[in-house]
């Protein structure tokens, strides 16, 4: 009678109550109205639909962050489903989630495709839309929001697991586009349809980062796992090449890094962050493309105007994470970087998060709400783009850019028809330790 006394009084005042997260990858994290959500996610081998909230209108010690999780209950009778390897969009007040392996079954599909929490009202709802029924809807794509409320979907895969009446495995290599104001699928480039095919198509790639650039008329495609030519089978794509799309004219472009400047390992699941006002974007983490294991060199700008990636060297390496994948990335007021969850460097699940103070390239041990952090680098030499970087946020600061963070998924419990190469991937997970 108690507990449901409790239950019954957080839900009618929509309060949530302090939980410990349970270690998880593959979910997705927004920083929306003053607090970070974390949604979804696989723990304990299975796909979640739990909601987590952390307040971000206090300064708190992010040593004892682990307790400063709220569960969220929201209010209403709507059904939220398990879900990872879905993509995120924040969006003002709400953040959207689309695709996903859902319950990881193929006897059993997500029921709604798309679904908005919004903070303001603590609801869930489903997004219904028109030309709803030529989605194909998939898992480990990336989901980038425009400036012109356009959600623009590319990549992935959609197989028997991702929806009911689809029977052959799809990569997807053509945009499908959410249109918020009109609420609008639409599928602009054709490029289902092979006869009208443009030529410089690039070919599809699952578990990459897209990054919406400073001006917003492109979006930066990288790393993830790459489909050859025949359409079969996966590799790692390689760190040196990074795709272009133009929004306004609908072209793609392929970028390839200068000769003899540094190569990242190839990826997945790593994450990317636009470096606000900048034309740099911040690379972190990630997994090797032939296996489960975060990889060795994990932190990196990539400048987008001269595509050279310089691995950046943040500072106070005992307060921070190590090498992660499956984790979220997450930039709030343009300052604090959380990054959150995932599988950490020894194979294991995690559910603690740390914080990079973006203007100095450091990690800090207390999060700071006004964003206002002493620089307690010790001199050590750093390199020039770091310092641009560096300057152009500590000028920027104020201006309220929507963060991009990306966040990509990995293979479960499921058996997928893969290749050989997605099988190994596949196996190693098996091998994790859970916490
Ligand atoms: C899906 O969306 C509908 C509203 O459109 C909602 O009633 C339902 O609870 C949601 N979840 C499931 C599992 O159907
Ligand atoms: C978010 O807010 C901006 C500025 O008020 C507005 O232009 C935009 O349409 C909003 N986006 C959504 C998805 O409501
Ligand atoms: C969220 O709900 C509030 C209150 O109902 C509403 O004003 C706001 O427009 C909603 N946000 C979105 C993105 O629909
Ligand atoms: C909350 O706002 C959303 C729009 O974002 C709306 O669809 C939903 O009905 C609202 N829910 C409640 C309980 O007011
Ligand atoms: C789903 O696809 C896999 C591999 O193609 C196949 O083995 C399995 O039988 C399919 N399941 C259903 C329910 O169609
Ligand atoms: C795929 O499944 C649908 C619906 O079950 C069926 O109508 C169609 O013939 C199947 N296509 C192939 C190629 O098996
Ligand atoms: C809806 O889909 C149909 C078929 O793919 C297409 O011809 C039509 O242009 C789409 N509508 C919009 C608004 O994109
Ligand atoms: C897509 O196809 C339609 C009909 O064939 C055509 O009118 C439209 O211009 C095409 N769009 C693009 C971006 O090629
Ligand atoms: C994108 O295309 C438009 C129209 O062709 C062009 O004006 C603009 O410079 C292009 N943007 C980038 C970043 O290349
Ligand atoms: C790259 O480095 C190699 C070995 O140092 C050198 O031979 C080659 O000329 C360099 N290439 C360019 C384009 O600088
Ligand atoms: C932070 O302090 C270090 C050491 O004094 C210095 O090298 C670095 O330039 C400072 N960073 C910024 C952004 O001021
Ligand atoms: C990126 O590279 C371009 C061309 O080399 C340079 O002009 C720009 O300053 C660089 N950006 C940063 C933030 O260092």
């Amino acid at each position: 009678m108690k507990l449901f006394n409790i239950i019954l009084w957080s839900t009618s005042f929509s309060l949530a109550y302090a939980i410990t997260p349970t270690p998880r990858y593959n979910g997705g994290c927004a920083a929306i109205n003053q607090r970070i959500y974390c949604y979804g996610g696989t723990a304990n081998r299975q796909p979640t639909s739990d909601h987590y909230s952390l307040d971000l209108t206090k300064d708190f010690s992010i040593a004892n962050s682990i307790e400063s999780w709220n569960n969220v209950v929201p209010v209403g009778d709507f059904s939220v489903e398990p879900n990872s390897l879905f993509s995120i969009v924040p969006l003002n007040d709400s953040y959207l989630i689309h695709g996903g392996l859902g319950y990881g079954s193929s006897t059993r599909y997500l029921k709604n495709t798309t679904v908005v929490y919004n903070a303001s009202n603590n609801s869930w709802s489903a997004i219904q839309t028109q030309n709803q029924t030529s989605l194909m809807p998939s898992r480990e794509e990336t989901c980038t929001l425009d400036l012109s409320n356009r959600i623009w979907a590319w990549g992935g895969i959609s197989d028997n697991t991702t929806a009911i009446n689809i029977n052959k495995t799809t990569y997807h290599d053509e945009f499908q586009v959410l249109d918020l104001n009109t609420l609008t699928w639409s599928f602009p480039d054709n490029a289902t349809e092979m006869s009208s095919r443009q030529t410089n198509i690039p070919n599809p790639r699952l578990e990459h980062t897209a990054t919406l650039s400073n001006s917003g008329q492109s979006i930066y495609f990288i790393g993830g796992l790459q489909v050859d030519d025949s359409g079969t089978s996966l590799s790692g794509a390689p760190m040196n090449t990074v795709l272009e799309y133009n929004i306004t004219s609908g072209e793609w472009t392929t970028h390839t890094s200068p000769a003899n400047t540094t190569i990242p390992a190839s990826r997945r699941l790593h994450s990317a962050t636009l470096v606000p006002n900048s034309d740099l974007i911040f690379v972190y983490g990630g997994s090797v493309t032939d296996a489960a294991d975060a990889v060795a060199d994990y932190t990196y700008l990539l400048n987008t105007t001269s595509f050279i990636w310089t691995p950046i060297n943040i500072a106070n390496a005992n307060l921070g994470t190590k090498s992660r994948f499956g984790h979220s990335a997450v930039l709030h007021n343009n300052i604090s970087l959380f990054i959150i969850f995932g599988a950490d460097d020894l194979g294991n699940l995690r559910n603690d998060f740390s914080v990079i103070d973006i203007a100095h390239w450091q990690w800090v041990s207390e999060f700071k709400a006004n964003g206002d952090y002493a620089n307690t680098t010790a001199a050590t030499p750093s390199t020039s783009t770091n310092l641009n970087a560096s300057a152009s946020i500590a000028k920027s600061r104020s201006s309220s850019k929507q963060s991009s963070s990306s966040l990509n998924n990995d293979y479960t419990f499921i058996s997928l028809k893969y290749t050989k190469t997605a099988y190994l991937i596949i196996g190693a997970i098996v091998l994790f330790t859970f916490l």
